[in-house]
């Protein structure tokens, strides 16, 4: 089984992707901390800072393309992996899409606890970020699950189900 997670920032890709994985006994990939490893820096933040986000698009590119062959796995994307559609093309085949939603309130709640987001500056940015990604993510999607006030268990047994009727 092969379940790609996209979602915009925070909104639980990474800890739903483990709980996934755990459950059902499958790798997980993190595409960002891939993409780190594949790089000489130490984090996300340090690659948009140093080489930039193109340079990072990029990366994020070469790295799903050097997976299209996974065929069972967890893959937790990067909330802008919706921006090229190569890399959806990529991961996707003989797989399941899933688009993590997640409210924008709940999103900023999350993210304003971080500090590890190079693509967060002020809301109001933030927010039209998001305004413009939502409907990248419900076009790619072959299935939504809401993630709003649901305990990490709840959602992953909720990806499980829709990807099994998908
Ligand atoms: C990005 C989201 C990040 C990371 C990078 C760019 C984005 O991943 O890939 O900072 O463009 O939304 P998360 O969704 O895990 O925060």
């Amino acid at each position: 089984m092969k379940i790609i997670l996209i979602g915009f920032m925070a909104s639980g890709k990474s800890v739903v992707g483990r709980m996934l994985a755990h459950l059902l006994e499958t790798p997980l990939i993190e595409t960002d901390e891939r993409v780190v490893a594949a790089s000489k820096r130490q984090s996300v933040k340090e690659i948009f800072a140093i080489d930039g986000e193109t340079a990072f698009r990029e990366m994020e590119i070469e790295l799903a393309r050097s997976l299209r062959s996974v065929a069972d796995a967890v893959i937790a994307t990067g909330g802008g992996a919706v921006m090229n559609k190569i890399i959806l093309d990529y991961l996707r085949a003989n797989g399941t899409v899933v688009f993590l939603a997640a409210s924008f309130q709940a999103i900023l709640q999350r993210i304003r606890k971080e500090n590890t987001r190079p693509l967060f500056t002020d809301r109001e940015s933030l927010k039209k970020l998001y305004d413009t990604r939502l409907p990248l993510y419900r076009a790619y999607a072959d299935a939504i699950v809401s993630t709003d006030g649901k305990p990490v268990a709840g959602i992953a047994e909720e990806v499980i189900r829709a990807v099994s009727k998908s």
